[in-house]
């Protein structure tokens, strides 16, 4: 599996990334980003950027999303859709590897990158992640 166009659920979920990137709180980077994800077990969640004056400290709206999913007891994360003010926004490294975590083989990633809404597996994303075993 590769990169492909997004199906009618993965636009869906790319929309309510949209909608949680409205409460972004982002007064340092000024920069907002949405995240929502879907389970495997069909359950949604949703995530935003919170910036810090220590910029280190900075949550990512990926982190924001997957925290919200672990507290509800997700396992496992099927489709994320990631979206930030700029026509090429894609989880960065860590929020990568954080995904990683909950992904099966199958995982895709939803983003728009030159403007253009794409379906990326997280393998084509981080290859050879990082395992404990
Ligand atoms: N940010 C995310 O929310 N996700 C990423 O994958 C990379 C960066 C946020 C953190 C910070 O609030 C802002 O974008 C600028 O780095």
């Amino acid at each position: 599996m590769q990169i492909r166009e997004p199906s009618h659920d993965e636009r869906q979920l790319f929309d309510l990334a949209c909608s949680a990137q409205r409460t972004s709180y982002h007064p340092h980077s000024r920069f907002r980003v949405g995240a929502a994800l879907r389970t495997h077990d069909g359950q949604i969640h949703t995530g935003t950027n919170i910036d810090n004056a220590s910029y280190p400290v900075s949550v990512c709206a990926e982190v924001s999303a997957v925290s919200a999913a672990v507290t509800q007891g997700a396992k496992r994360i099927e489709t994320v859709a990631v979206v930030g003010e700029a026509d090429s926004v894609s989880p960065c490294g860590q929020c990568r590897q954080l995904l990683s975590e909950f992904a099966t083989s199958t995982t895709t990633v939803v983003y728009r990158w030159q403007g253009e809404m794409i379906s990326v597996p997280l393998t084509v994303l981080l290859p050879h992640g990082f395992e404990l075993r």
